[in-house]
């Protein structure tokens, strides 16, 4: 792993990211950090900013006291907001926030109140600066973004099947589906870097079928790849059964019945990565400490099927589980658009 000392590159992948989200002098930017942000990263944003001659003001709040009960990793809620509204109201005044929380604001309960505002939302994930540098967002993204977002919202039913026993159906009318390229030049909007995927939320009890992860599959919010095989039941969006017998799915067992809620079994998101930077390998070469995780997300023809809240099917809770799947076919009204594993 790179020392965490100051690339020129890492200082240009900033630079270029911010280039694409078009700030200007003119523009009021806040670069938001929190008590645990990757220290280099703040320093990245700053120096490409400086770099720019874009000024900018920096609030840093502390990182909350973790809660007890399941440990929360790579959710996308950042709570670092919480008990702070005096940061809510500077960030509300902004043009463009540079979203360095560690969790990220994606799915913060003060995200709609600083979009709502006109602010837009650049939200760095907690990578490794060699990881951004690798997956700086390109123009392409955003058309494949584009043409994803418009099959999707377009599509009655999709379909995910694979050799494994994956057989999976999601009713998608009514469905939220968003597009993530990597930037954002418009007000009110969000977008996070790594990117390169389409997620939808599902409306209520739309979700049912197998999961059957196997072996090189991945776990993104335990940060490693199954080394067995995990069958999980969908009923009406609800995991009911975790078949498996090996160690992956023991802890998923112990960790979805962690938290006690109903809530913590159902679907949160689906969709698929298109990335074509994003690389498999990448969980065995960066340490846990080193990775959020978002670079898989986004890997090319991967299935992404997440449970935890889902605002639009009326569920809130604190766990996530971020769960892309290898190999599948992925069909929307009948029409493929992944082809065992790669997007077509
Ligand atoms: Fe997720």
């Amino acid at each position: 792993m790179n020392i965490d000392r100051h690339q020129p590159e890492w200082i240009d992948a900033f630079e270029q990211v911010f280039t694409l989200c078009k700030m200007r002098v003119s523009e009021k930017i806040v670069v938001l950090c929190e008590g645990q942000s990757r220290l280099i990263n703040v320093e990245l944003a700053e120096l490409a900013l400086t770099r720019m001659g874009l000024s900018f003001d920096r609030i840093k709040v502390p990182t909350p006291a973790p809660m007890t009960g399941p440990i929360i990793r790579s959710s996308g809620a950042s709570t670092a907001l919480s008990g702070q509204p005096d940061a809510v109201t500077q960030l509300c005044l902004a043009d463009v926030v540079v979203d360095l929380t560690v969790e990220g604001l994606m799915h913060a309960p003060e995200t709609g109140q600083i979009l709502q505002s006109g602010a837009r939302i650049m939200n760095v994930s907690n990578e490794h600066p060699e990881a951004l540098a690798r997956l700086v967002p390109t123009l392409d993204l955003k058309d494949m973004a584009k043409e994803a977002t418009g099959r999707m919202r377009a599509a009655k039913e999709m379909t995910v099947k694979s050799s494994a026993g994956t057989d999976l159906q999601v009713d998608l009318e009514g469905a939220a589906t968003v597009g993530v390229w990597g930037w954002t030049d418009r007000p009110g909007t969000l977008a996070h870097w790594p990117a390169g995927l389409i997620v939808s939320f599902p409306r209520r009890g739309t979700v049912n079928g197998r999961l059957v992860y196997q072996a090189g599959d991945i776990n993104l919010t335990f940060k490693r790849y199954f080394e067995g095989v995990v069958d999980l039941t969908l009923t009406d969006d609800f995991v009911t059964n975790v078949g498996g017998n090996g160690l992956d799915a023991r802890l998923m067992r112990d960790y979805l019945a962690a938290f006690d809620d109903p809530a913590a079994y159902a679907t949160s998101h689906v969709g698929w990565g298109f990335n074509p930077a994003a690389r498999y390998e990448a969980l065995m070469m960066y340490d846990k400490a080193d990775t959020n995780g978002t670079e898989l997300r986004a890997l090319a023809g991967n299935f992404l099927y997440s449970t935890g809240a889902n605002e639009f099917a009326g569920r809130f809770t604190r766990g996530h589980f971020d769960l892309p799947m290898l190999g599948c076919d992925i069909a929307l009204d009948g029409v493929a658009v992944v082809s065992n594993g790669v997007p077509v």
